[in-house]
């Protein structure tokens, strides 16, 4: 009864029901989320393993039903590179930055564990970036670009025996990381008996190795039936085409031989169509929620352990997340005084160097002004001793031409 509602604090709630006549505006809560959501638009990361030329960019192309034009591989790589490609997809109102990572050179080399190590690396290093961005003081993660991977697609080899010892030891590593969705290549070169009993071996392969990969859930009511139906063909066995074809009347993703056509969204030929519903239509959110949920959430405790966030101390997440906060603020303040101290001294420093100079300066103008005054005085000195020089000389000549006028005057008389 809603009439009977309390609040946490055991304050009675009463429901009240304004009137539609008189709309306040908040009934668009929902559409002002849904809005904002859209208008970021989501995050989809997709990884996808395979060995050189068995079909990945062309399974790609033909999920998003466009020719992203991912570049080739070329059988010269010593070691297993990502090769990343970023896209912003719109389909109707929504907008998907999909991410989409295709490994260059698994599989072509001697030396199998490195094959898979670079993958594994790479997967924790986003997580790690992700869990850096959590743990600031300032926490940017509204405008945070994840780049965690939500799927990453194991494309196996049609053998039809098997499972490569590299896939199985690559996906063992993978395993509880990311969500592996495994995937037969190629389905249009195995017979449907070989491509039952290959699936079966697949499977079996994968318990054996206690191998954990990613099931769709199938605890949703609305979609439970469908995801039992999805898990039941795991895995999925794909035919990719870039080639667009008139098939029974309508244009077709399709593969021509000489002796027919495989329609790849036809379900009697392959499950590509099965596999693009389960994976784009129906599970796409589930695959993110659980690289959040789960698979980051594993990543995050070996951190906590490793930071000495014991397995002893509460687990309350909150908590936890609060005195890492707590700490790396701690470590912050501490940077900021050390910067601060740092430039005091530097002022300091650069102060005392100023003053130096100042005094060089001073000293330097003390020993010129001293020179000067000398230089002036010699030069009073010598500009007397000139003085009396021109004295004496004018005297000498007066005295001269007295004497001269004298001699004439004397001679004038004689
Ligand atoms: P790299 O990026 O070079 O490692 O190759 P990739 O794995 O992306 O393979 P890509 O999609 O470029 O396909 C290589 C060749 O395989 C092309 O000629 C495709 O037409 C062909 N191919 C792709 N998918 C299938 C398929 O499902 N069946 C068959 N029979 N051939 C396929
Ligand atoms: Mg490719």
């Amino acid at each position: 009864n809603g009439n009977n509602l309390v609040d946490a604090e055991g304050v009675k709630v009463r429901t009240v029901k304004l009137l539609a006549s008189q709309n306040v505006g908040f009934e668009s809560l929902p559409v002002q989320f849904v809005n904002k959501a859209t208008k970021a638009g989501f995050v989809f990361n997709v990884l996808v393993i395979g060995e050189t030329g068995i079909g990945k960019s062309t399974l790609i192309n033909s999920l998003f039903n466009y020719d992203f034009k991912l570049p080739p591989g070329d059988y010269q790589h010593d070691s297993v590179t990502l090769d990343k490609h970023a896209f912003q997809l719109e389909e109707g109102s929504v907008r998907l930055h999909l991410t989409i990572i295709e490994t260059k050179g698994y599989g072509d080399q001697l030396n199998m564990t490195d094959s898979c190590q670079g993958i594994v690396e790479y997967i924790d290093k986003q997580y790690e970036a992700y869990f850096q961005e959590e743990s600031q003081v300032v926490r940017r993660l509204s405008d945070y670009k994840d780049t965690r991977i939500h799927v990453c697609l194991f494309l196996l080899a049609p053998t039809g025996s098997n499972v490569r010892a590299l896939d199985l030891e690559c996906m063992k590593l993978l395993s509880n990381k990311v969500n592996i969705i495994p995937v037969i290549a190629r389905g249009d070169s195995l017979t449907k008996k070989e491509l039952d009993s290959f699936k079966r071996r697949i499977m079996a392969e994968i318990h054996q190795h206690k191998i954990s990969i990613y099931s769709f859930p199938e605890d949703d009511g609305q979609v439970a039936d469908l995801n039992r139906k999805m898990n039941a063909d795991v895995p999925f066995a794909v035919v990719g085409s870039s080639e667009v074809h008139e098939v029974a009347g309508h244009k077709a993703r399709a593969r021509v031989y000489p002796w027919g056509i495989v329609d790849i969204e036809n379900e009697a030929h392959c499950d590509f169509t099965r596999f693009r519903e389960a994976l784009l239509r129906v599970n796409m959110d589930h695959l993110m929620q659980t690289t959040n949920l789960r698979h980051y959430e594993v990543y995050r405790d070996r951190r906590m352990t490793e930071l000495g966030y014991g397995e002893n101390e509460p687990q309350n997440f909150m908590e936890t997340i609060t005195r890492l906060r707590q700490t790396n603020e701690q470590k912050y303040r501490q940077k900021e005084e050390e910067t601060r101290t740092s430039f005091v001294n530097k002022v300091r420093e650069k102060e005392a160097e100023l003053k130096e100079r100042e005094r060089e300066l001073h000293s330097q103008f003390e020993h010129r002004k001293a020179e000067f005054s000398d230089h002036v005085l010699e030069i009073n000195t010598q500009q007397s001793a000139l003085q009396k020089e021109v004295e004496i000389f004018h005297r000498v000549k007066s005295e001269l031409v007295n004497s001269q006028a004298g001699t004439i005057k004397g001679s004038k008389k004689n």
